[in-house]
């Protein structure tokens, strides 16, 4: 049986300011994803601090972090079979010197740190960082 699944993408700051936002948009509409919520938000140093705590321990953690506060951000909720997966495989690896043609960080990233976008790595992920954006009933679709 096919299960739709949820996951959490980030449009980040250097995209945002490249106006990348509808382009990417529509790659998510265009390989199936359902746009369950969506916002546009700047969140603080400490917040950004929170969300990539698994991170905390990396060197890049503080230039990240300062990145992820440093302008307006678009969080999605999207939903699809496959949903965590099929997403990367679309956004492309992080670092887009290795991004294959046509995924999102090869268009749009700069370098492994301005990257362009965001998604969860699994399931579990998705679930914390769908909660750290998304209350309940902006969910209960
Ligand atoms: P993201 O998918 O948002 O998850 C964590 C982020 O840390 C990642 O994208 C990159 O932007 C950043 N990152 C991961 N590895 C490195 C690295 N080696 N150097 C700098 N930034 C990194």
């Amino acid at each position: 049986m096919k299960t739709l699944q949820r996951t959490l993408t980030i449009i980040k700051p250097d995209a945002v300011r490249r106006n990348a936002i509808g382009d990417i948009i529509e790659q998510f509409e265009k390989n199936g994803f359902r746009i369950l919520a969506m916002k546009m938000l700047q969140i603080s140093k400490h917040q950004a601090e929170q969300f990539y705590a698994v991170h905390a321990s990396r060197p890049f953690f503080n230039t990240l972090t300062d990145f992820m506060s440093s302008g307006s951000l678009v969080v999605l909720a999207l939903e699809k079979e496959n949903a965590v997966a099929d997403l990367r495989k679309l956004m492309g690896a992080t670092n887009p010197a290795n991004a294959e043609d046509g995924t999102i960080r090869r268009k749009w990233a700069t370098n492994i740190e301005h990257n362009a976008i965001h998604g969860s790595d699994a399931e579990d992920t998705a679930r914390f960082e769908l909660s750290f954006f998304f209350a309940g009933y902006e969910l209960a679709k």
